[in-house]
């Protein structure tokens, strides 16, 4: 049985515009889009948000480098990711872009509500500060041979007066709450790493710039010199661009309340201190009550040969440049099939080739094929419910179905890879029917012709199965097999497959045409 109908949340990150998207970036939006467009299907009411993140020192840099304006510069780097995700099919109901008027207002009205309650304070700093990161960087941060480390970038020392909000005194209730509700981490093996980060959390969060050193940023709205701190800025989209929400001390949040607490789709690099530590402690301190803390899925990195891509090593891989070569499908099948949610894994071109190739084009795409065919070729395209199924076909249909609830309870966790392992053995288990029941043989075999009807009939039933089981994964390829069936979906909520009247299919057109390689 199905629970009633939740509205689902579900929230990526924002990416900075400070350059052009990179496999990374396109892997979460089509993780996070895989398990929109599955919650979908299964009826849920679904928002995905997902946008840009627009400020910062590494923009304000770039966008000088560039020699144009700040603005103009995020715009152009914003039209690019929008126009990657409307070829990778990213199907989302939110656009967070951070130099929006009204994402400002609600950041300005929030930093004002904190001011005024005294959350936040004015204070001289003098330390060391990573122009990479956007931080002042303490002790702890140096390595072991008392230097920081190159991932900090340039390191400068600056004295300066800023702003500070009060961080520290809300550990232990972060502690206390990730004891008491561990599932606000996913996979759970985080959730450690995160505890260990909030126990050693001590000094406060400075969450302003001085205009002399940053401007491209929200100003301060009780002190103009300054901008805020843009993880502050950031961190806020969640809410500022969720739908119904007003940061008005008064306003009416029933809406906004349907929908919180969202599911925050990020990478393992922005878990600590980012999403584990600052945005909880602001959501309480801004009165969110601690049943409206949100769950973090936590995704692992794409790596070439274990290293990171960058920029300066020159092996960023580019999701437009595959997506032009190989298919929207290809690239999207590839990135949530060749990795485990939560862990590394190393990105290949050949392997995407070679996931394709096996599972869609000479798997679910040959399945697909053959049994159109030879419906069309040995019934002009009808197909006969089966009165009293043969053992066999009793077989396939109960394995089949016991797919489903599998392959429903690996989606529900997140676990793309290994629901789709449900799906190859769907394609799998077909075609080995083929071979062990040789419709073409039965064809020569006027006796053999109930027998053929409940062949063909079992083969189009998988064929439904599967890609009504692809649908969030490949959904525009997945739609033109099932409408070349000329049958619907399988109803997740109730996995009906069965044929149980005479149907007439559609004619046969390769949907995953084999890629050739040189050496293929
Ligand atoms: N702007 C911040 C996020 C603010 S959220 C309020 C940021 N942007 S980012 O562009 O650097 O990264 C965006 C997302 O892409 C992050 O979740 C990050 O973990 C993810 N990835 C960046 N490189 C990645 C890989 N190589 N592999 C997988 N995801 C990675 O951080």
């Amino acid at each position: 049985m199905y629970l009633p109908v939740k509205p689902f949340f579900i929230t990526t990150a924002i990416d900075y515009t400070n350059g052009a998207p990179h496999i990374g970036h396109a892997y979460e939006k089509v993780l996070t889009d895989v398990i929109a467009r599955y919650r979908r299907l299964k009826g849920d009411e679904v928002f995905y948000l997902t946008g840009v993140d627009q400020h910062g020192q590494k923009v304000q840099q770039s966008a000088e480098k560039a020699g144009i304006a700040p603005q103009e510069y995020v715009d152009q780097i914003t039209a690019k990711f929008r126009a990657l995700w409307t070829k990778l099919g990213v199907q989302y109901d939110g656009w967070a872009a951070t130099t929006d008027a009204s994402h400002k207002a609600c950041v300005q009205t929030l930093l004002q509500r904190l001011f005024d309650e005294g959350q936040l304070y004015k204070a001289k700093q003098s330390g060391y500060y990573s122009v990479r990161q956007e931080q002042f960087l303490t002790e702890k941060e140096r390595g072991p041979d008392g230097e920081f480390g190159p991932e900090w970038g340039e390191v400068i020392l600056v004295e300066e007066e800023n702003y500070w909000f009060k961080l520290a005194q809300h550990k232990q209730w972060l502690l206390d709450l990730l004891d008491q509700r561990p599932e606000l981490v996913v996979p759970s093996f985080r959730l450690a790493e995160l505890r260990n980060a909030v126990a050693k959390l001590e000094g406060d969060l400075c969450i302003s710039r001085p205009k002399s050193r940053l401007t491209w940023g929200i100003e301060l709205p009780f002190d103009r010199d300054y901008v805020t701190y843009v993880w502050f800025d950031a961190l806020v989209n969640y809410i500022s661009f969720a739908p119904g929400y007003d940061a008005a001390v008064e306003a009416d949040l029933t809406e906004f309340k349907k929908w919180w607490p969202a599911i925050h789709v990020i990478g393992k690099d922005i878990m600590i201190p980012a999403h584990g530590v600052y945005w909880p402690i602001m959501l309480k301190a801004i009165g969110f009550a601690d049943e409206e803390i949100p769950q973090l899925l936590v995704h692992g990195w794409w790596n070439i040969s274990g290293e990171k891509m960058s920029k300066s090593l020159g092996n960023v891989v580019d999701p437009d440049a595959l997506a032009d070569k190989y298919g929207a499908a290809a690239v999207r099948y590839y990135l949530v099939s060749d990795i485990v949610t939560g862990k590394d894994s190393d990105f290949s071109e050949e392997r995407l080739i070679q996931r394709y190739n096996v599972d869609l084009a000479n798997g679910f795409g040959n399945l697909l094929n053959r049994t159109l065919n030879m419906t069309q070729r040995y019934r002009s395209g009808v197909l006969q419910p089966i009165a009293v199924p043969d053992e066999d076909v009793v077989a396939l249909r109960s394995a089949n179905a016991a797919d489903v609830p599998n392959y429903i309870a690996r989606m529900d966790d997140f676990q793309i890879q290994a629901a789709l392992e449900r799906v190859s053995a769907i394609v799998t288990r077909a075609n080995a029917f083929v071979d062990t029941t040789a419709p073409f043989k039965l064809a020569k075999d006027p006796e053999a012709a109930a027998r053929l009807d409940q062949v063909l009939t079992a083969l189009a039933e998988s064929v439904r199965m599967a890609a009504s089981l692809l649908l969030p994964i490949v959904p525009e390829k997945a739609q033109a097999a099932l409408d070349q069936l000329l049958l619907p979906a399988i109803d997740l909520a109730n996995p009906q497959f069965e044929i149980t009247s005479p149907h007439t299919i559609g004619s046969p057109q390769p949907v995953f045409p084999r890629i050739e390689t040189a050496d293929a």
